[in-house]
């Protein structure tokens, strides 16, 4: 395979890599957003919706895996040209800003969040509520940093 057609090829799978993160991103989301409204109403079953979210998480990290392994193959293609460029350059730092938030807040907090969600100590509520708060904050940042990372790369400002 030439480098004519293994760019593009790297490219559709970048892209591939790009559906399966940014949708399970917004699925969780929503998932999250409804097990909330059915914690009011339902303790019990709001926690299957919960337990839900966990299995986006496996699919998010196989996009973002995919993400980088074409990123750095197209690097490698293209003699790290782009490296040279103000737009790679910006992406890049928030390309690890991303991955720092899916490892360090998202999944800090939800380990939190299932921990304290069946305990009946007098702190409890108060846990609950903070990681509740950090959540929403990630989804957030998340949202607006892909969306950051993907108007670069279409745009590729020099
Ligand atoms: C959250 C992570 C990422 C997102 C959302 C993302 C998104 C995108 C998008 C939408 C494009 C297509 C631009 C276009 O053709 O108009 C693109 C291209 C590109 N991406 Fe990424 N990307 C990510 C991570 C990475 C990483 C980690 C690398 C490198 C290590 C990388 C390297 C590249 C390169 C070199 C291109 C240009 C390909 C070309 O135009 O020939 N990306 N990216």
């Amino acid at each position: 395979m030439n480098t004519q057609t293994l760019l593009p090829a790297l490219l559709t799978l970048h892209l591939t890599g790009l559906i399966l993160m940014a949708g399970t991103t917004v699925i969780d989301y929503v998932t999250f957003s409804t097990f909330w409204k059915q914690f009011q109403v339902n303790q019990t079953k709001s926690l299957v919706l919960l337990e839900a979210t966990s299995k986006f998480a496996r699919i998010n990290g196989i996009g973002a895996a995919l993400l980088i392994l074409t990123g750095i193959g197209m690097m490698a293609l293209t003699h790290g040209i782009f490296g040279e460029q103000l737009w790679f350059r910006i992406k890049f730092a928030l390309v690890i800003i991303i991955i720092l938030n899916a490892l360090l807040v998202s999944r800090r907090q939800s380990l939190k969040l299932r921990k304290h969600i069946t305990d009946t100590g007098s702190t409890a509520l108060e846990e609950i509520n903070k990681a509740k708060a950090n959540l929403y904050r990630f989804y957030f940042s998340q949202f607006l940093l892909l969306f950051l990372v993907i108007f670069l790369s279409v745009f590729k400002f020099n």
